[in-house]
């Protein structure tokens, strides 16, 4: 019979991998969110099963539970966080393809705001910084972290590699991925090497992003 070489470049890691929006709750009806749909997060947390390595999948996105990854579902920012944190210790690497809410409402309303002719003022309070507390709190973890930016991308992007202590930063105009089965990103390493694709489908997008991060563990000698 014919034998299948499979490479395994990820083999036995521990993966976390965050995906989707947040949902910031108002009251029992209303959240406030973002456009993010969790693709490139469930293509990642794919590729990197199919790499070889024990995938956690924290996600804010409705989309179905991928076959082999454990997946956890959560609705806020500060229950990402929460989840994170529980599996951040024993994580060989973090992948935030998450876009996390900067912000939630001060307060949820236990019932239903009701309409009145006047304005409505909410009072947007600050999120906890995910990965910023994780790049505070790492140890032998590797880092991967995204930028979508409507502008100066490469500045911002280089600006949150730094700030967060990030390994790696996927970097791409907001208006190439949202939402989108494609993508078309940039890779800034804590190295200062670069490296840009050309768009592909998003499960391509996500090999590349393995690929990268199998060369960052094979020099780091994990
Ligand atoms: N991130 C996070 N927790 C937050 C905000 C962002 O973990 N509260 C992570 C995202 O998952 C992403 C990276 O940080 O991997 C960059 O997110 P982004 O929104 O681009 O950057 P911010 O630092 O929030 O800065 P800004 O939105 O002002 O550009
Ligand atoms: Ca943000």
């Amino acid at each position: 019979a014919d034998v299948y070489f499979t490479p395994s470049p990820l083999k036995g890691k521990k993966i976390l991998v965050t995906a989707g929006p947040t949902k910031e709750a108002l009251d029992p009806i209303r959240f406030l969110s973002n456009h993010s749909s969790g693709k490139m997060g469930y293509a990642i947390a794919e590729a990197a099963r199919r790499a070889g390595a024990i995938v956690t999948l924290v996600t804010g996105a409705s989309l179905e539970s991928p076959s082999g990854i454990k997946t956890v579902h959560v609705r806020s920012a500060r229950d990402m966080y929460d989840e994170v944190l529980k599996h951040y210790e024993e994580a060989d690497a973090v992948i935030k393809a998450a876009a996390v809410a900067d912000y939630r409402p001060e307060t949820i309303s236990s019932s239903k705001i009701k309409k009145t002719d006047g304005q409505l003022t909410v009072t947007m309070v600050r999120n906890p910084d995910i990965l910023l507390e994780l790049g505070k709190m790492k140890k032998n973890q590797l880092l991967v972290g995204f930028a979508a930016e409507t502008d100066h991308l490469e500045e911002n992007a280089l600006k949150k590699l730094e700030k967060k202590h990030l390994d790696l930063l996927v970097a791409n105009h907001a208006s190439d991925g949202f939402g989108n089965d494609t993508n078309k990103i940039t890779l800034y390493f804590s190295s200062g090497k670069k490296q840009a694709f050309e768009r592909m489908p998003k499960k391509r997008v996500a090999e590349k992003i393995c690929d990268a991060l199998a060369g960052l563990f094979e020099m780091s000698g994990n």
